[in-house]
């Protein structure tokens, strides 16, 4: 509160008019309701592109938290314009695979069998059978094709207007969902109405088990099929199941799949076709001009790691028997989703804001309330694809701060996931002669380091040593986390025990891997890799690894710093179990403060050099490249491909320094690099981000949203040009191709976070909430609702002014704290405080 000066009166929150009766709650629901009736709700394709498809199918993709699948038509196959993917969270499996002369294991998340497929063909009274239909043939035939994903309702819908070649008519009009009520149901719904012909239309609904992880060209070398012990079966009248086990996880996955017709054909056209790795039902339904049939299709999903079942077998098929109809689950679902909504509404105009609600869709349902419950960490990629094969790295860093502020349980759930993992991280440390926590780069099912030996550069077709591994500074990411998530929501029982143990075994592993060097009187990390994954090593260095990556030094000094000030301030008997627990000895929380102080932070012409010696690489011909390659993002696979490294220059993948700027407000900045012994002024600030802008190809979704918050504060006026950026990473696929193969779940949770904290400096700090709003000249309108320490409340921003209001169902006051200004709203309360130019 140091900064605050006392209340401004004038600012002092006032019921809305003190003379009229409180505000009935009604006003407030419906200010809320009225809020979400902005538009941007549909996100549209009209028309069938090959091309296309397998990056619609990625943002069409419907999950719940528990389970995914890819929006993929569901008369498709696995092809070069199809690629069906269902996967459940946190469901991982390990191959072997010969690769490059070694053996090469990697674990990835598995590609469970497609319970999507539903074909059909007609039987006209007056001709012969047609063929089974798909997008892909005919083509002359499709006269409509129209995708729909309504992402308040989280139903994917398909319009189709069909003619086959001998002129017969057939709309189709397709709904399905994965539910949000129940995590393990799923449907279809799909009609089917006649133009001007009678007879018949058969229907196949199946559940496929051929797949493979096949849907990243890059992995084509690597084994794929993680299935096996397939078996299929059928229960009168209406269910057929498939059961199988991952090949070395040994988790058994059963998928049940119940298929009605409305009107109900008789019942001898029903016939169910099972083989060991298909199990499907065909109906024959008699259908007419003015008589549509519908066909529903309810699927159940079980894992053997699932709870309160006696079996996944017993399970699915119990649950798929009893489930509702396709309204019934709608409604239960679209229940769901506006529980969901009314914890994390944003509204921002026009385009931007259309995006953003994409975005949150997808954050929503890749970790919805049901990953609660689940040991499961934040997948890069969603679970929309197989690229990163499912892992989890540092992006969490980029996710979880906006969570905190919405969904506090679910951020503690996912923070659940590094705990488990923290035995691991202590092993993985000892192993390598260090002490404390040393988290690995890409984490999966057992908290091992799951980083790929070797990468393929697809434009030289050479297998590459990988050495991203040494990015140690993803522990700091696990850290940051803990800290920001108890200022958010002071959970103090997570955040004295378990957030407590990951801290400060992080903060060990630094101490120890800091080594003080005589010459510069300074501590130094040695061997690591920087967030920009272009330099893995000095040019022509035998080993891999670079010196003093500033990002990883701060980050370790503020971690340090951290943990010495939560082991101080906690209460005696927590800081005595945690002691216990962690093994503290006597005076470690000094040498973590001391060390803190005096990691080294290297500079070059006045500005902040991302690693020892990064001033003395080459500069690179930026223009040229552009001029040769257009699309210089992976610049390391073109420079490779040429026979050079990226290793000789100055060039950047993403932010890495100006990260720094992204994790810290610029007060925490200053003081950090103050703490270390440095005097960082605004001029070398700006002067750096001057300096690495112009040396950065944006190479990760990541880099847009970092360079978007640090600019906004920064340089103002190029700040929208990365925002844009940003926003356009998945949607309109700038890294050309990467989004077919999942989302980028970082970059999507970034850009919701720009507006909440970027943009508005919102801040938590001792109890209360900071604002120092640095609106962009193209985004100065927007308002959200948020979750302080247990208390709701909405926000506003508006040209010259900042609206807060507490609704009357709260308990709790809320202290707002601007720079000169502290306000407090209490519940029924708003305020509109006036902001300097
Ligand atoms: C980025 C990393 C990121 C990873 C997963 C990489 O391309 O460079 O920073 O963690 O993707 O999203």
């Amino acid at each position: 509160m140091d900064a605050a000066r006392p209340a401004n009166p004038a600012d002092q929150a006032n019921p809305a008019d003190p003379t009229r009766p409180p505000d009935p709650v009604s006003r407030w629901e419906s200010w809320a309701e009225g809020e979400r009736q902005v538009d941007g709700w549909e996100w549209e394709y009209v028309g069938y592109d090959p091309r296309e498809e397998r990056l619609r199918e990625a943002l069409c993709t419907l999950s719940n938290g528990y389970f995914a699948t890819r929006g993929a038509a569901p008369e498709t196959a696995a092809g070069p314009a199809h690629y069906p993917g269902t996967y459940v969270a946190g469901l991982y499996n390990r191959l072997t695979s010969s690769l490059a002369g070694r053996r090469l294991p990697h674990e990835e998340v598995v590609n469970l069998p497609n319970w999507l497929p539903l074909r059909f063909r007609v039987h006209p009274e007056d001709g012969e059978v047609g063929d089974w239909f798909t997008p892909d043939q005919h083509p002359d035939g499709l006269l409509r094709y129209h995708q729909q994903l309504d992402l308040r309702r989280g139903v994917l819908t398909r319009e189709l207007r069909l003619r086959d070649p001998r002129g017969h008519h057939l709309n189709v009009s397709q709904s399905r969902l994965v539910s949000m009520a129940d995590p393990h149901l799923a449907a279809l719904r799909t009609e089917f109405s006649a133009e001007g012909w009678s007879g018949s239309i058969e229907v196949e609904s199946a559940i496929d088990g051929l797949v493979g992880n096949t849907g990243v060209a890059r992995y084509r070398d690597l084994a794929s099929h993680h299935l096996t012990r397939m078996g299929t079966g059928a229960e009168e009248p209406d269910v057929v199941w498939l059961s199988c086990r991952t090949s070395t996880s040994d988790v058994r996955v059963v998928l049940a799949a119940r298929t009605s017709a409305t009107p109900a054909g008789p019942p001898e056209a029903v016939r169910n076709r099972l083989s060991d790795y298909h199990a499907a039902q065909r109906l024959r339904l008699p259908i007419a001009p003015g008589r549509p049939v519908a066909v529903e299709k309810v699927v159940a999903l079980h894992t053997s790691r699932d709870t309160v079942i006696a079996g996944p077998l017993p399970a699915a098929l119990e649950r798929v028997r009893t489930a509702p109809d396709f309204a019934g689950l709608l409604d239960e679902h679209t229940a769901a989703w506006a529980r969901l909504w009314r914890r994390a509404d944003l509204q921002v105009p026009g385009e931007a804001g259309h995006v953003l609600r994409v975005h949150m869709f997808h954050l929503l349902q890749t970790l919805s309330p049901h990953s609660a419950d689940l040991d499961v960490g934040v997948p890069a990629r969603g679970l929309h694809g197989e690229a990163y094969r499912g892992h989890v790295f540092w992006d969490e860093l980029f996710v979880l701060p906006y969570l905190n502020l919405h969904f506090p349980e679910l951020s503690r759930a996912l923070m659940g996931y590094r705990h488990r993992r923290l035995p691991a991280a202590l092993r993985a440390a000892a192993a390598a002669g260090r002490e404390g926590a040393m988290y690995p780069w890409q984490s999966g099912s057992d908290g091992g380091e799951e980083t790929p030996e070797v990468h393929l550069n697809p434009r030289s077709g050479r297998w590459l040593p990988d050495n991203s591994r040494l990015q140690h500074h993803v522990g700091s990411a696990v850290a940051y986390n803990v800290w920001r998530y108890g200022q958010a929501t002071g959970d103090t029982e997570f955040t004295h025990t378990r957030g407590a143990e990951m801290l400060t075994q992080i903060a060990r592993f630094w101490a120890a891997l800091a080594e003080y060097d005589q010459d510069t009187e300074r501590y130094r990390i040695r061997g690591v890799v920087g967030p920009d994954e272009y330099h893995e090593g000095y040019p022509d260095a035998r080993h891999a690894g670079l010196d003093d990556n500033a990002y990883t030094n701060v980050m370790a000094s503020w971690t340090l710093a951290r943990a010495a000030e939560l082991v101080r301030t906690m209460p005696a008997s927590r800081r005595t179990e945690l002691a216990d627990v962690i093994g503290l000895i006597d005076g470690e929380p000094e040498r973590w403060d001391e060390v803190s102080r005096r990691l080294r932070v290297p500079f070059h012409q006045g500005v902040i050099s991302q690693f020892d010696g990064y001033g003395e690489l080459a500069e690179l011909d930026w223009d040229r490249y552009r001029r040769r390659y257009g699309d210089i993002r992976r610049l390391d696979r073109l420079l490779e491909s040429e026979g050079d490294s990226v290793n000789r220059y100055q060039a950047s993948k993403q932010a890495d320094v100006l990260m720094l700027g992204y994790l810290l407000t610029p007060g925490e900045l200053t003081e950090q690099f103050a703490r270390m012994g440095y005097e960082l002024t605004e001029e070398q600030w700006r002067a750096t981000v001057d300096y690495y802008l112009r040396r950065t190809s944006h190479g990760s979704t990541l880099s847009g949203v970092v360079h978007a918050w640090v600019l906004a504060r920064a340089r103002h006026q190029d700040a929208w040009e990365h925002v844009k950026e940003a926003l356009a990473s998945d949607v309109a696929d700038v890294q050309g191709g990467t989004t077919a193969e999942g989302i980028h779940l970082g970059a999507m949770a970034g850009t919701l976070d720009l507006v909440q904290r970027g943009l508005t400096g919102l801040r938590s700090e001792g109890g209360a909430l900071w604002l120092d709003p640095s609106p962009l000249p193209q985004l100065q309108e927007f308002g959200f609702s948020l979750r302080h320490r247990g208390v709701g409340l909405r926000l506003r921003m508006r040209p010259g002014q900042l609206w807060a209001g507490v609704p009357p169902w709260e308990e709790s006051t809320v202290r707002l704290v601007l720079a000169d200004r502290m306000v407090e709203v209490a519940p029924g309360q708003e305020t509109t405080l006036r902001l300097p130019d």
